[in-house]
This record gives C-alpha cells, structure tokens and sequence, in this order.
C-alpha cells in the first residue's frame, strides 16, 4: 500500500519534523508499505538531503508558473533539487484559495516535466442522491487529465478525498462500501480517458478521515492502493498504529 503523509501546515517546528521522519523510517523497515511525505515546503530539504531511508518525499502543492520574477513561488524544479519525487496537486484545501481545474492541469504538467509524480485530489463537495457528485469528480478528473499525453496520464495517481469527510473523525469518513463503488467508478473513468490502454493500472488513494480505527475496514476489499492521511499522520504514535493496522 502506497501511504502519504500530508503534514500540511500543522507542523511547525523543524524538531518535531525530525521526530516524525525517524518514527517513519522505522516503520518503512517493518511493513510492507511505500511511505511518501509531504512536509511544509521549508522543511523537505532538510529532510532529504540525508535521506538514507526507504522515504520518499512529496511536495504538498506545487508552483504553475515556470520560475522567474516571481516571489514566494515555490517551482517543481526546486521541489524535484530538494529530493521531492511526488507532488500532491489539487488538494481541496489550495482549490479552495485559487486552484482552478485549468491550473490544477498546468502543475501536472509541470511535475511531469520534472519527473515528480503527480498525486491529483479530486473529490465532492457533498453527496446528493441524483449522482451529481460522480459526474464532478468525473469532470475534475477529465479536465485535470485533458493536456496529458496518454503516457504522461499513466504515470498520475489520483487521491480521491470527498471534502465532507476531509478533517474529521474516522466516523465522518466514507464506508467501505461507498469507498469501493467509488474506486471502481474511478478506475472506469481512467480507462475510458486513454482509451482503455493501461490507464486501468493507475494507483487510486483515499484520503478524508483515515485514522487507526478505520483504515483497515477501508483498505480490506475497497480496491484502493493506499491512502493521503493528513491529521493522523502527523501524530507518531497514531501514525505508527495506523501502518501497524495494515500489516
Ligand atoms: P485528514 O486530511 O486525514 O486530516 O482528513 C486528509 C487530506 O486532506 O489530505
């Protein structure tokens, strides 16, 4: 299972990231599963530049822009110098301040471009019972995909995080049952925008309340390759149950 540790903004001090990278590195030697994390901007190089570790780094969002006089911009390719190899792109939490679907398309190709692998979050607002919410994810996905290659669409993972169960409790989150209609429908999507050709073997993670108590129901039969954690990941002792749980 693929694990990405979404830090977003919780953790502060450089201390503490250090204490949740070595909690980390510990668990990646005992389980079976890929660990990905995205620290706040300001601490990812620092952490992997002595990286060592079965670790992998994720940028938390990326810069649309190609670089230039443009202050406070954070571009792939400085993620991809400071040891970044994925790039989360799309989190409800940035299209809630300016990201677009055309801008969501423009940092995929940018992370392409720079062979950091594309973490795409798509997700609802909230669910109605006409199936509105599956044509919405439907267009997040075909938009976000629309300037890709077939190849380059390949390489996407896409992390599918319904905003009403992003930030809450593991009661909040979606069930396993709903988590793998969705999965299945994703997949189905993915196949149909390349053609059926090979585009079925994208990863597709869940992220919205994953916490120790659920994350084993969800990830027994539900489909998906693994999960974008954010609040549980953040917390070592909770991080080390919730890895714990799946092995
Ligand atoms: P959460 O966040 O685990 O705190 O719900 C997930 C996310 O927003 O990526």
């Amino acid at each position: 299972m693929l694990i990405v540790a979404n830090w977003k903004a919780y953790v502060e001090d450089f201390a503490k990231t250090k204490k949740l990278f070595a909690a980390s590195k510990k668990l990646v030697r005992t389980s079976d599963c890929t660990i990905v994390l995205a620290p706040p901007a300001p601490f990812l190089g620092a952490l992997a530049e002595k990286n060592r570790s079965g670790i992998a780094f994720a940028a938390q969002d990326i810069s649309a822009t190609l670089g230039g006089a443009l202050t406070g911009e954070a571009t792939a390719p400085m993620y991809a110098a400071a040891g970044a190899t994925y790039a989360i792109i799309g989190h409800s939490e940035r299209r809630s301040m300016s990201d677009t679907n055309t801008i969501v398309t423009e940092k995929l190709l940018r992370a392409l471009a720079h062979n950091l692998i594309p973490i795409l979050c798509v997700g609802e607002r909230e669910r109605d019972n006409e199936g509105r919410y599956l044509a919405f994810v439907r267009e997040e996905i075909a938009s976000a995909l629309s300037a890709l290659t077939p190849k380059e669409r390949m390489r996407v993972i896409v992390a599918y995080e319904p905003l009403w169960a992003i930030g809450k409790t593991a009661a909040d989150a979606i069930d396993q049952r709903d988590l793998s209609e969705m999965t299945l429908y994703i997949r189905k999507v993915l196949a149909e925008l390349s053609s059926g050709r090979g585009q079925a073997h994208s990863l597709v993670l869940y992220g919205g309340s994953v916490e120790p108590e659920n994350i084993r129901s969800l990830a027994e039969a539900s489909g998906v390759d693994g999960f974008l954690i954010g609040h549980a990941s953040v917390d070592a002792q909770i991080f080390s149950s919730l890895i714990k749980e799946l092995s």
